[in-house]
């Protein structure tokens, strides 16, 4: 099929190279003439797996770039909408952007053509953009709007788009669905999985994917639950942490205790520092306006906001137990992405914390795979300076923060590490480390929902001390 895809940012570009993967024309279009030209070039702007790999197989075959909506929508009988829908100061979704495409595409439009939503959008969003195109001279013959959520993950986002659990269609007439059917066809018969992608099929795929068809709101609603219910998870399982470390319970015993159970599932259940990024914090606050401006006060999302906020603090409190005063502390930091895999660092809490480090007055030296570069573009500070290694990090340090799940860091050559430290002292913001082996390898340790370990020899004078 020919598809446009509007807005070249994560969203737009995985889908618009994995769309020409399934063998769709697609054509990828965004205002900034920049990222198009980069993109053109073969360039990726963003850190993705598999992205650099399949842009090369498709660009100038079965994908092309541009900054001409018009030309592009009308070659195409599909058009997703990807663009952004950042929040607002008070928190719901800043929808200019969609309804400027929506402008662009009622002047565009010369035949019929399915809309679909592609960007985290408030529900009614469909019905918007519906009225913009009829009240800019669009007959309603000439279109349908459908909502098409995508569930992909930052870090997984091509192996996500190509290996759904699921694929949600929401459209309101025959056609539009129909359509939308046919795009994801090499899916859902199980077509392209008999193909030789260059993107290796997850242990835990399922294949082929189930496709469930709903109306348009219900596929809007279903988007912002889902992230909801995942943050909740974490949540849930860090407020559960917070007890298990007032009374002395191990969390990675509860969780296992309790997502074993195939109605709670494990995944999503891992403790630490509290979910970021560019996606959770900000679909928790606009579906919380979503919900008030239909007359319902979602207390429970309030709830799941200020446990992931608490535990900042937490942690910031749990440093001041491990090293006392925190001015002119040197500190190693291990992460500043939102997560493991990523370089994005929006909404970030190891970058929430290293902020509140350098204003207590610490001096800090941080390592991140992937996200640096993007962090001193954010944040210019004297108290702040970038490592080659974890362990350059680490060198003559009062402290290690563990604040980013990166797989590199589930590895350290711990007696190095701990030769280079002024004082063995790590607090594990992500539960990366048994704090047995972190106590034989001469650590005290902290970690999230565990008891704090410590070596032996340092266990016994602690104990005397306090007795
Ligand atoms: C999230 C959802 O997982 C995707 O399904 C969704 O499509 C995407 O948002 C979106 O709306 O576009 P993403 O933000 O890329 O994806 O990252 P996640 O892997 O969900 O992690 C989000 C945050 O939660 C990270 O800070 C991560 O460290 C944290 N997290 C995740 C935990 O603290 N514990 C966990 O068990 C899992």
């Amino acid at each position: 099929m020919r598809v446009t895809v509007i807005g070249s940012g994560y969203v737009g570009l995985v889908a618009s190279v994995c769309f020409s993967e399934l063998g769709h024309d697609v054509i990828s279009i965004d205002n900034d003439a920049h990222k198009i030209a980069l993109l053109s070039a073969g360039e990726v702007p963003i850190y993705e797996k598999y992205l650099p790999e399949l842009l090369e197989k498709h660009l100038g075959k079965r994908l092309k770039f541009s900054t001409d909506i018009v030309e592009a929508v009308r070659a195409s009988s599909v058009v997703f909408i990807a663009v952004g829908t950042p929040a607002t100061p008070e928190g719901d979704s800043d929808l200019s952007y969609v309804e400027a495409v929506a402008r662009a595409l009622a002047s565009a439009i010369n035949d019929y053509k399915v809309v679909v939503e592609k960007s985290t959008v408030p529900v009614f969003t469909s019905e918007w953009i519906r009225k913009i195109m009829l009240l800019n001279g669009v007959s309603h013959e000439l279109f349908d709007v459908a909502s098409n959520p995508e569930f992909l993950r930052e870090g997984t986002a091509v192996r996500d788009f190509l290996f759904p659990d699921r694929i949600v269609l929401g459209a309101d007439t025959k056609r539009s669905g129909a359509m939308l059917q046919e795009i994801y066809a090499p899916l859902s018969s199980g077509k392209f999985y008999q193909s030789n992608s260059l993107v290796p099929t997850p242990a835990e795929a399922k294949i082929p994917p189930l496709v469930i068809t709903t109306s348009t709101k219900s596929a809007e609603l279903i988007k912002h639950a889902s992230n909801a219910f995942l943050a909740m998870k974490i949540s849930f399982i860090n407020a559960v942490a917070n007890v298990c470390e007032a009374v002395g319970a191990d969390i990675n015993e509860v969780c296992e205790g309790i997502g074993t159970d195939s109605r709670i599932g494990r995944r999503f259940l891992n403790p630490g520092i509290g979910y970021g990024g560019s996606c959770f914090p900000k679909d928790l606050r606009s579906f919380q306006a979503v919900a008030k401006d239909a007359g319902y006060e979602f207390r429970l999302l309030q709830e799941i906001i200020a446990v992931n906020e608490q535990q900042l603090t937490r942690f910031m409190r749990k440093l001041r137990t491990a090293l006392w005063t925190l001015r002119g502390k040197r500190l190693a930091v291990l992460g500043l992405a939102f997560k493991g895999g990523t370089d994005d660092i929006r909404e970030s809490p190891a970058l929430c914390l290293v902020q509140s480090l350098i204003k207590e007055g610490c001096q800090v030296r941080a390592y991140d795979p992937a996200a640096m570069a993007r962090t001193q573009e954010y944040l210019v500070s004297p108290n702040l300076e970038f490592a080659a290694s974890p362990y350059a990090a680490a060198e003559g340090a009062d402290g290690l923060l563990i604040l980013t799940d990166w797989e590199e860091f589930t590895h350290l050559d711990l007696p190095r590490l701990r030769k280079l430290m002024a004082y063995p002292i790590v607090l594990d913001g992500r539960n990366l480390y048994d704090p047995q082996l972190m106590a034989q390898n001469g650590f005290t340790y902290y970690s999230v929902g565990r008891a704090f370990a410590m070596p032996p020899q340092t266990t016994a004078v602690q104990t005397q001390s306090l007795a």
